[in-house]
């Protein structure tokens, strides 16, 4: 079994009857989602999931999760999703599979929230990993210019045709290339001001528990 799935199928023990869950995106999300699905329809597992892009919602449909929309719930009891990087304080990038306009949107209205990764993504500070900004394609090129005129190192998100990348929101994504993020909070608060950034990769004091998969097994970290 690999590291993401080993963690994916951990973290679906979390997950009780009557539960609404918000499910992540990713290679890792798969396996949690995966592994939901089987208990729906092996041991009755009754949940509601919301999910948090195009692509789960195709998978959770597909495995028979009954789902509601995340504009049909008050809120998710627990959401689960993947990461790209994750500092030691719990700080995060997420968005390299260009979800994370939903995933934060779903995970700002989750009650818990927790990350499944296996151990590359734990990192002393975040910034190797590009952050992935989504913007409104009116005026994105300016937006770029700006990133480069502040030293960021943006390039665009392209899809397998060579075109703009479109999020399941409608937006491009600008990849920031940072190496190290010596201030989170203040990169997150500078991108929310900027007109016509839709949001962020920053998921800042978001969650309680991360789920690392080691080859030892799975590590968890409240
Ligand atoms: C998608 C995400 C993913 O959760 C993140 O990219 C991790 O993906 P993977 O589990 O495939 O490494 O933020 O927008």
């Amino acid at each position: 079994m690999n590291l993401k799935e080993l963690v994916g199928i951990e973290a679906a023990k979390y997950v009780k009857d009557g539960m609404i869950v918000g499910l992540g995106t990713g290679s890792t999300a798969y396996y949690l989602v995966k592994e939901l699905g089987r208990r729906v329809n092996e041991e009755g597992l009754k949940i509601t999931g919301v999910v948090t892009s195009s692509k789960t919602e195709e998978q959770a449909k597909e495995l028979g999760i009954p789902l509601k929309a995340i504009d049909d719930v008050e809120s998710v009891d627990l959401t689960i999703d993947g990461a790209d990087e994750i500092s030691d304080d719990f700080q995060g990038i997420k968005g390299g599979g260009a979800a994370l306009l939903f995933e934060k949107v779903v995970a700002t209205y989750s009650k818990d929230c927790m990350w499944i990764v296996d151990e590359s993504k734990m990192v002393n500070k975040l910034g190797k990993f590009p952050l992935p900004v989504e913007v409104v394609p009116f005026g994105s090129h300016n937006v770029f210019r700006l990133f480069e005129s502040r030293g960021y190192t943006p390039t665009w998100r392209m899809n397998d045709a060579n075109e703009y990348l479109l999020t399941d929101g409608g937006h491009y994504i600008i990849d920031l290339h940072l190496d190290t993020i010596e201030d989170p909070h203040a990169l997150a608060e500078e991108l929310d001001a900027c007109v016509g950034v839709v949001e962020h990769g920053l998921f800042i004091d978001m969650i309680s528990r991360v789920i690392v998969g080691t080859p030892e097994g799975p590590k968890i970290l409240e």
